[in-house]
C-alpha cells in the first residue's frame, strides 16, 4: 500500500529496464512520470499503464539538458502535487576501442549517464525536501562500475561516478529524509529472453540471466519508507556474476 498515490519519476522509461520499473510502480498504485528522449516509445509506456488502469504521464526529456529536467520536475509536481521517488535509469552503453574514443563521445556518455543523475537528483530533491515523509532516489549504475572488459572506459567511468555520487548525495540529502541508493545490475535481458542460450544462464550463480523485473523489485525495496535505514549503498543485482571465481583449466 505504501506506493499508492506516491509520485515516481522514472528516466529512460520508454524501454528495457526503465519500462519494467515504471510498470511495477504503476501496478503498486503510484503516479508514474515516464521521462525519455524517445517520444513514441515513451508515450507507449504511459499508454500501456493507463490501459491497465494505472496512472501515468509521459514527459519527453533529454537528460543531458538541464532545462528539460527542470521542466520535467515542474510538470510532475504541478500534475500530482508532490514528488516522492526518483529512479535515475536513463543511460547509453557505448563501447569504443580505447584509442578511437573521442573527447566528444566521452563527454556525451558522461553527460547522459552521470551528469544527468546529478541534475535530476538536484531538481527532484528541491521538491522532495518539502515532503512530510521525505523521499527516495535510486540510481541505476552497473557491475561495470567495479569490473571491466576492454574498450569500456567512458561507460565504466560514468557508472563508477554514479556509485560515488550516490553516497555523496545520501550524505547531503539525509537531513531532509531523502535516501539515495544505487543498484548495479548485471546482465539484464531486455530483448527476447527465449533466445538466450543455456550457457548464458549457466554462467550465473543463480542459474539464469536477469530480467527488468529483478531490478524493478530492488527499486521497490529501496524506496519503501520502511527501509529508510538503507541509504548510500550500491546493491549489486547480478545473479552472483561478480562473486563467481573463474579459473580456466
Ligand atoms: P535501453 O537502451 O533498453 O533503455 C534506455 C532508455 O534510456 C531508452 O528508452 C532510451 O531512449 C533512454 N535514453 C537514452 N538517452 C537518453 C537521454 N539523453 N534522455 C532521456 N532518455 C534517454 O537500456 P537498458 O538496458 O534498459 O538500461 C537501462 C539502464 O540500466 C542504463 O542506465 C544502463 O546503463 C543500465 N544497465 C543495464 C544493464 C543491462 O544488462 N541491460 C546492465 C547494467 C546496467
Amino acid at each position: 500500500m505504501y506506493f499508492q498515490g506516491k509520485t515516481v519519476i522514472v528516466t529512460g522509461a520508454a524501454k528495457g529496464i526503465g519500462r519494467g520499473i515504471a510498470l511495477l510502480y504503476a501496478e503498486k498504485g503510484a503516479n508514474v512520470v515516464a521521462a525519455d528522449i524517445d517520444e513514441a516509445a515513451g508515450a507507449r509506456t504511459a499508454a500501456e499503464i493507463r490501459e491497465k488502469g494505472g496512472e501515468a504521464l509521459f514527459v519527453q526529456t533529454d537528460v543531458r539538458e538541464e532545462a528539460d529536467i527542470i521542466r520535467l520536475m515542474e510538470t510532475a509536481n504541478r500534475t500530482y502535487g508532490h514528488i516522492d521517488i526518483l529512479i535515475n535509469n536513463a543511460g547509453i552503453s557505448v563501447f569504443r576501442p580505447f584509442f578511437e574514443l573521442s573527447p566528444e563521445e566521452w563527454d556525451d556518455i558522461i553527460n547522459t549517464n552521470l551528469r544527468s543523475v546529478f541534475l535530476c537528483s538536484r531538481e527532484a530533491a528541491k521538491y522532495m525536501r518539502h515532503n512530510r515523509d521525505g523521499g527516495a532516489i535510486v540510481n541505476i549504475a552497473s557491475t561495470r562500475a567495479i569490473m571491466s572488459e576492454p574498450d569500456s572506459e567512458a561507460y565504466a567511468a560514468s557508472k563508477g561516478g554514479i556509485v560515488a555520487l550516490t553516497h555523496a548525495l545520501a550524505a547531503s540529502l539525509g537531513r531532509y529524509g531523502i535516501t539515495v541508493n544505487a543498484i548495479s545490475p548485471g546482465w539484464i535481458e531486455t530483448g527476447d529472453y527465449s533466445k538466450l542460450r543455456q550457457i548464458d544462464h549457466e554462467q550465473h550463480l543463480s542459474g539464469r540471466v536477469g530480467k527488468p523485473d529483478d531490478i524493478a523489485r530492488a527499486c521497490i525495496f529501496l524506496t519503501d519508507r520502511k527501509n529508510n535505514f538503507v541509504t548510500g549503498i550500491n546493491l549489486v543485482v547480478d545473479g552472483g556474476m561478480t562473486r563467481k571465481m573463474i579459473y580456466v583449466e
